[in-house]
């Protein structure tokens, strides 16, 4: 009997080691652990035999069985297992963790300015990036075929020979055009600000990108002067740079602002010493600004005697960079991990 025992034991690892399938292993299962099984048959006889038989015998019986149901398990596992795998999907690899975002320093710069002039009653809008000739440069005073259009050397859209002089379509290559689009929609009092994507057709190198992003501010009251420009300005600079930092208004020209004016901080890097980053100078130009021309209004059919207003222009990258001292504006663009989780 025991002979008999270790025999079907054998024989049993044996057909339950070579099922190929969740049916083959049923079958072997029922061969040996169902009702009519032969280990149910084993255990059945132990009625008929002596005592001393059973004393030997029972045991071997029971732990054939409990070893013979957790072999089935097993194999039960491992074919399913097997499964999963030919169909390319393995429950047991760890999962993958997902990525957590993070907010790209450029419009990181964007909200913390936006959050300045929030606090200073300005609101935010947006403006297209696709644009023409019109709100580009015509309505922004800037003749279409006067030479400081070459200063906003543009993407065309189209062709000249297919379209009418001044209604090419372009990538903006400046954010100037927010006010245009602005004020021919809504009437004074205005407190705008708007930023986002503009375009230059420059040759990539550490300072140039053919796209960058610029913000536009404005505001249009009655009585707006030079002193609310200079005040408003100072205040962002104050609360972006930090309360030390020094202004300086240089005459310069824009054709939308009459009178205009480039504006430089007091170096963040140096306080105003000379260092290599304001090239020693003690200055960092990052702003151009100025009371917005007559000729913007009339064009937009406001009155230019009933209005006024100052408007401002200032480039996001060139502010990050100085903010972080970072010295490659293509670092931005890259989409290099490495840099972005610095941020
Ligand atoms: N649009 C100018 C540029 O792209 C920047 C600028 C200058 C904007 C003066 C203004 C301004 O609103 O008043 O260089």
């Amino acid at each position: 009997m025991e002979d008999k025992i270790k025999n079907i034991e054998n024989e049993m690892l044996k057909e339950v080691e070579s099922a190929k399938n969740r049916d083959g292993l049923e079958q072997v299962r029922i061969k040996y652990l169902g009702r009519k099984g032969l280990i149910s048959e084993i255990l059945s006889s132990l009625g008929g035999m002596s005592v001393e038989e059973k004393r030997k015998v029972g045991p071997l019986a029971n732990s054939l069985k409990i070893n013979a149901t957790a072999v089935f398990q097993e194999k039960a596992r491992r074919l399913e297992k097997e499964k999963t795998k030919e169909e390319g999907i393995d429950f047991t690899l760890p999962g993958a963790r997902p990525e957590i975002g993070r907010i790209h320093p450029l419009i990181k710069t964007i909200n913390e300015i936006n959050e300045i002039f929030i606090g200073l009653g300005f609101r935010i809008v947006e403006s297209p990036e696709i644009e023409t000739e019109f709100y580009n440069f015509k309505a922004l005073n800037i003749p279409l075929d006067h030479p400081s259009r070459d200063v906003f050397d543009t993407f065309y859209l189209d062709s000249p020979e297919k379209t009418r002089p001044g209604s090419r379509r372009l990538l903006r290559s400046h954010t100037s055009t927010a006010q245009i689009r602005i004020m021919e929609k809504e009437k004074p009092p205005l407190q705008v600000l708007s930023s986002g994507r503009v375009f230059r057709p420059d040759a990539v190198d550490a300072s140039h990108s053919f796209m960058f992003h610029q913000m536009e501010g404005f505001m249009i009251n009655k009585n707006i002067r030079f002193s609310d420009l200079k005040g408003v300005l100072t205040q962002f600079s104050r609360e972006m740079f930090g309360p030390e930092t020094k202004m300086r208004f240089r005459p310069h020209f824009f054709p939308f602002t009459e009178p205009s004016v480039e504006i430089d901080i007091s170096c963040i890097i140096c306080g105003g010493k000379g260092c290599r980053v304001c090239g020693n100078k003690g200055w960092l130009e990052i702003l151009g600004a100025g009371m917005i021309n007559p000729k913007v209004y009339e064009t937009v059919g406001y009155d230019p005697k009933a209005w006024s207003g100052f408007a401002f222009g200032m480039g996001i990258e060139r502010i990050t960079m100085l903010k972080y001292g970072i010295d490659d504006i293509r670092l931005f663009f890259e989409n290099d991990l490495r840099f972005l989780r610095q941020f």
